[in-house]
């Protein structure tokens, strides 16, 4: 083994272990350049660019963005984990709550800091020229982030905003924490920015703001003498001598003042006049860096999609109108229930959102759809992504048979040679499918086959994707192997579930010319019923490709339950092909679990 090179200090700056390797060099983000796969898009809008909901661990996300985006984005806001020490969940309408994301790191500060300093490299290398980065960032790390973002983007870019959170809170035997940090940094000294401003309080409109015209509208009283002497401004004005400095405006100016009524002059001729300054012209207080007027979401809030940690849409309004303009490109590579995505389509930016729980992208999804957008498609890095984590977790040698083992393992299965079948469960011999590749009837057939020379009546298949012709047989468990095993801490807490392959039952109903959907039944085989409950309790959403190709799958009728609405509709629309021929209308229903099952029809229009 070599030597450790001692590292050489010769500035300030935040070490941890993990920043250098043992060589002493410093940690670098990966350079991916892995293809997007789009796993739906909607219907709707002019061709040209699309806004990207991207389900997906960021570092590889980023990496891949950089090759295309680098120097594109004008803001970024990020709201990640704050090292906060629990875990978060969402919670749907009838109380089930479901795994949102982690926030406890096994390897503490240093695991986070590693965690922190590749991505934080790719966002500055994605801000544009007039780029700004927001890090929305809780007491508990926020003074190391600021450390991070001050020696990637120099100390003298970055500015400390508080946002008062919430009211009151009692910490025991300490101040109780009622603030978030939120560190801003721009790119260059050429950053957009939109000043922002408050409204006057009530107490000083009501005390500055005395005057009112006959019409009741508001002014103060502004003194019209100029600051610096100016002998051409030194003029008598309707009888009133110049104050000894000259005033404030030229003569034409003033008659121009004056033909609006904006000068009040007093009842002497000794006194001078002064200039009208009305409240409904005035901007408001200048914006500073102690934020109080945004208050958490109200459980009642239309806003509110009950996934925890969702911030307010004032707070992102307030920050993208502050450093961003029509048309900006705005990142949001934490995004969660989509917030930061919300408010830039409102206001007519472009946006790209990234988050890896499967919750955050349906939440985001149908925020996104419920508000009227449908310029978006949803991404993701499906096997490359798997690949690079396959790569970086099992190293290169090995790697195939390593994997095996660990999915085998995480689904309580015992190694065992075979062709087609890796393992054993009880009386069921188990196959697991590659990383890269759908799960098709031929390979299904392989490993039914080899479960007979086995003598073995029971065959589990555990796959990434299937092969849209793979469909529910008795001889058969087909097991969905979760995106979670490829997070360390869900695997570390044993969160792993393996949902069987759900079924759906179609009525296709033909409807004139066109064609109607019904849904009759969803099975999700690995979920015991509740009590109460009916099949189609289970079912979050639901969405329709009438003309399906081939991928990607395109929406252009979806119905969904949402936090405000739990209803849902099980029966589509009329569709209407536009001449005779043979269709292929795929289904993609989305259950409570937040996991997709797709259904093909074929349909043949007269
Ligand atoms: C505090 S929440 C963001 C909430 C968001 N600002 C909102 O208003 O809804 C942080 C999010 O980061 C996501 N996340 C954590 N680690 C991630 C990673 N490595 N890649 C992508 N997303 C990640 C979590 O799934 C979670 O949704």
């Amino acid at each position: 083994m070599s030597e450790p090179v001692p590292h050489r200090i010769d500035r300030t700056e935040l070490v941890w272990p993990g920043k250098y390797d043992e060589q002493g060099a410093l940690l670098e983000p990966p350079r991916l350049n892995l293809p997007f796969q789009v796993l739906e898009s909607f219907a709707g809008g002019a061709a040209g660019w699309r806004n990207r909901l991207i389900w997906g661990e960021n570092l590889c996300v980023l990496a891949s963005l950089a090759g295309e985006l680098a120097g594109q984005v004008d803001l970024i806001y990020i709201d990640p984990p704050f090292l906060a020490g629990r875990d978060f969940t969402h919670s749907s309408g009838e109380g089930l709550r479901t795994q949102a994301y982690y926030d406890t790191w096994g390897g503490g500060r240093d695991a986070y800091l590693t965690m922190m300093w590749p991505r934080l490299l790719l966002a500055r290398e994605l801000l544009s020229e007039r780029g700004s980065l927001y890090f929305h960032i809780g007491p508990n790390v926020n003074h190391y982030v600021r450390a991070l973002l001050d020696e990637i983007f120099g100390a003298e870019r970055g500015t400390e905003i508080i946002w008062k959170r919430t009211t009151a809170h009692s910490d025991s035997n300490a101040y109780g924490t009622v603030h978030d940090k939120i560190l801003f940094y721009t790119r260059t000294a050429r950053a957009i920015w939109n000043e922002q401003f408050l409204p006057h309080d009530r107490k000083y409109v009501d005390g500055k703001y005395t005057g009112r015209d006959p019409d009741g509208r508001r002014y103060m009283l502004d003194n019209i003498t100029s600051p610096n002497p100016r002998p051409n401004m030194t003029y008598v004005w309707k009888g009133h001598a110049p104050p000894a400095m000259g005033w404030r405006y030229s003569q034409q100016k003033m008659a121009e003042l004056d033909a609006q009524g904006r000068l009040w002059y007093p009842d002497s001729k000794a006194k001078r006049p002064r200039l009208k300054r009305y409240l409904d012209e005035s901007r408001g207080v200048p914006l500073s860096s102690i934020w109080t007027d945004i208050r958490p979401i109200n459980s009642q809030a239309k806003e509110d999609t009950a996934y925890d940690t969702q911030k307010p849409e004032a707070l992102l309004e307030r920050i993208i109108a502050a450093s961003s303009e029509p048309g900006s490109l705005v990142l949001d590579f934490f995004c969660g229930a989509g917030t930061t995505l919300a408010v830039a389509d409102r206001l007519g930016r472009r946006w790209i959102g990234c988050d890896l729980g499967r919750q955050a992208v349906q939440t985001s999804r149908k925020r996104m759809l419920e508000s009227g957008a449908r310029q978006f498609e949803i991404l993701g890095l499906g096997s490359h992504e798997r690949k690079y984590w396959q790569a970086a977790t099992f190293g290169d040698c090995a790697p195939d048979t390593a994997y095996v083992g660990f999915i085998l393992d995480l689904y309580g299965a015992q190694a065992q040679e075979g062709r087609h079948l890796h393992g054993r469960k009880g009386q069921a011999l188990v196959r697991v499918a590659a990383i890269d590749s759908p799960v098709t009837n031929a390979q299904v057939e392989a490993a039914l086959a080899e479960a007979a020379e086995r003598g073995v009546q029971e065959v589990h298949i555990l796959g990434w994707d299937w092969d849209l012709s793979v469909r529910h047989r008795a001889d058969v468990r087909f097991l969905v192997i979760p995106r979670e095993v490829m997070q360390s801490r869900a695997v570390e807490r044993g969160d792993i579930r393996f949902f069987e392959l759900a079924h759906v039952q179609l009525e296709v109903i033909a409807s004139g010319t066109g064609v109607r959907l019904h849904l009759r039944d969803f099975v999700l085989p690995s979920v015991e019923p509740a009590t109460g409950w009916k099949w189609s309790d289970y079912i979050d959403g639901w969405a329709v490709d009438w003309d399906f190709r081939s991928d990607p799958f395109t929406s252009r009728w979806q119905a969904y339950r949402t936090r405000h609405n739990r209803e849902l509709k099980l029966e589509t629309p009329a569709y209407t092909y536009a001449a005779p021929a043979v269709h292929e209308i795929l289904v993609k229903v989305t259950d409570i679990f937040g996991n997709d099952t797709r259904h093909l029809v074929r349909w043949e229009s007269k």
